[in-house]
């Protein structure tokens, strides 16, 4: 494939993924855009000249023949149609995490991909972070011995903000958000591990936000908020301009029992103070953690002989500091789906099954949640979607 021609769907937020890819310089460009709102449109003719193609439909952008790619970039419950209906269109299509709101439809953007032959690529960003790239490095050179639990607490401080403010509060376009915010969490968690969830168990509920604050009645966008706001705003109780539905957890503790025999919990809370992910890992011959997740300052530190507590580890590995969305990973996910889509390389490092598994594990916990808290194991991947991809 020499010259790129990629379309867009779905410019807001993590519209600005798709600029990475855009460099005339080197034969690749982003040719169309949709979105069904028009300012989102006038943005993207900003960013890409007004030669740009735009349309409120994606089925329009779609006929266009000359479209190598697109980025699925749109909320969570309109996915798995978009990505299906460009893949089966006879395009490539990075798709935005999670996967899909289901199992159900996680496979059905498998099977599009199988069937049409078209490349499929799931930005799980969070795989590209030099946290976890560095974490993952440490495990394989040994330095922790053989993985055997892994516990990931994920203090999601901007919940209130960010996930109750809009669709995200509502299950039924979210499905919950162990499933939404947590699939990047879990994916990380099997990726470190080397297993995928076997079986889950899940506690959680609505401790605040169901509760709180002052409800929006109406459908109309989120009106934004100025860090100024976000700041004033706490406690999260007093949070304005929350989702008229919310009925999806902002608490929820979850435990896995992996296909190798890892042991895994993950715990999400969306009303601390502060905002951060830590992930311990457990290995029979050592253990690591991170203190922050790329930031200034971010480091890893290593234990791996008998002492007393010692906060400073044995070792303590700083964190590379990464620049842009999402401190460099979101432009090195973009480079390795270029590098795949020039047949460059196979998409090893964000692997679409293990996309879906994260999705399935997701699943699994929440249904456990939701029903008391007993044993639920993830939907198994169907053995022709199994053979499909590890022959890709
Ligand atoms: N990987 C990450 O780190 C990360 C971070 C944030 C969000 N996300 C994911 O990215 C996706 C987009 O999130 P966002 O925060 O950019 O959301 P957003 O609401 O800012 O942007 C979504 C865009 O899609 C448009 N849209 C909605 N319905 C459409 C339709 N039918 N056709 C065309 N356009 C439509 C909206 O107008 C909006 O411009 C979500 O799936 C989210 O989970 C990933």
């Amino acid at each position: 494939m020499g010259e790129l021609r990629f379309a867009v769907v779905g410019n807001g937020l993590r519209g600005g993924l798709a600029r990475h890819a855009h460099s005339p310089a080197t034969g690749m460009s982003v040719v169309a855009v949709c979105d069904v709102r028009a300012e989102r449109l006038d943005k993207a003719r900003e960013w890409y000249g007004e030669g740009l193609r735009t349309y409120l439909e994606l089925d329009e952008l779609l006929e266009g023949d000359d479209i190598d790619a697109v980025f699925v970039l749109t909320p969570d419950y309109l996915h798995e149609e978009q990505a299906c209906k460009a893949l089966e269109a006879g395009k490539a299509v990075y798709l935005e995490k999670p996967m899909a709101i289901s199992v159900e439809g996680a496979d059905r953007i498998l099977a599009s991909a199988v069937r049409s032959g078209n490349v499929l690529y799931v930005g799980h960003n969070m795989r590209h972070m030099n946290f976890v790239v560095q974490m993952k490095c440490l495990i394989d050179r040994g330095e922790v011995g053989q993985v055997k639990a892994i516990w990931c607490r994920h203090f999601v401080g901007n919940g209130g903000d960010y996930y109750f403010r809009d669709w995200h509060a509502d299950r039924r376009y979210s499905n919950s958000l162990l499933l939404q915010k947590g699939s990047h969490d879990i994916d990380v968690i099997h990726w470190l591990a080397g297993g995928y969830t076997a079986a889950a168990q899940a506690f959680g509920g609505s401790f605040v936000y169901a509760e709180a604050g002052k409800r929006r009645q109406s459908p109309a966008p989120v009106p934004s908020w100025t860090s100024d706001d976000l700041v004033r705003h706490w406690p999260p109780r007093s949070l304005p301009d929350l989702n008229s539905v919310i009925d999806v957890e902002d608490l929820a503790l979850v435990q896995m029992q992996l296909d190798n025999g890892v042991l895994a919990t993950y715990d999400q809370c969306h009303f601390t103070p502060d905002y951060w992910r830590n992930f311990t890992v457990i290995g029979d011959e050592g253990r690591l953690e991170n203190f922050g997740d790329g930031g200034p300052g971010s480091c890893i530190r290593l234990w791996n002989r008998r002492c007393s507590y010692d906060a400073s580890g044995h070792e303590t590995i700083e964190v590379a500091e990464g620049k842009g969305g999402h401190a460099t990973a979101d432009q090195r996910c973009v480079e390795e789906f270029v590098a795949v889509l020039r047949g460059e390389r196979p998409p090893a490092v964000s692997p679409t099954v293990a996309a879906r598994q994260a999705v399935a594990a997701a699943c699994a916990a929440t249904a456990s949640l939701r029903a008391g808290g007993g044993v639920v194991c993830p939907v198994p991947l169907a053995p022709e979607l199994e053979r499909a991809f590890s022959m890709s």
